[in-house]
């Protein structure tokens, strides 16, 4: 890789294979989880991610490249973390424990949205910019969500 053009793409198919592990990954923590809104939190989540799938499928679009994943082995790390915690755990340990390990795949995607949408206005390309960041916005609604609920109630 050389130009920002490339890193743009791998950095794409990074994401994109992120938001299909997560979306394998979901329905098991759905199932785990015992409060009642965090398990609304996760199935809204994940029906959500199935959107932002679509949307990226559009973003591939853009720049003339078939949607493909390329292994993120930062997303792999933290959805074990989050399996390991579901099979360790019980009681409040396990939803607090779950809710922060989902904050941490949160956090990373907001990490990687935030470069994509910058990346791909510099790049001149306006249409994945627009996506990326109404991804962007969902991730960091998502994730405000999770810190409230942990404030409120799970952690309590
Ligand atoms: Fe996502």
């Amino acid at each position: 890789m050389k130009t920002l053009a490339e890193l743009f793409e791998h950095t794409l198919k990074d994401i994109y294979y992120a938001e299909n592990a997560i979306t394998k990954a979901l329905p098991k923590v759905s199932k785990a989880v015992k409060n009642i809104e965090l398990k609304n939190a996760v199935d809204k989540h994940l029906e959500e991610t199935k959107g932002q799938i679509e949307i990226l499928k559009r973003v591939f679009q853009t720049i003339d490249v078939k949607p493909e994943g390329v292994q993120c082995d930062a997303a792999d790390g933290l959805l074990t973390e989050a399996d390991g915690l579901i099979e360790e755990s019980e009681g409040v340990a396990l939803d607090a424990g779950v809710l922060a390990a989902c904050q941490a795949v949160e956090h990373y995607e907001i990490a990687r949205y935030g470069s994509l949408r910058e990346w791909a206005k510099v790049l001149g390309n306006e249409e994945a910019h627009v996506m990326l960041s109404e991804i962007l916005d969902q991730e960091k609604a998502a994730n405000n969500k999770l810190t409230n609920l942990a404030v409120t109630s799970i952690n309590k």
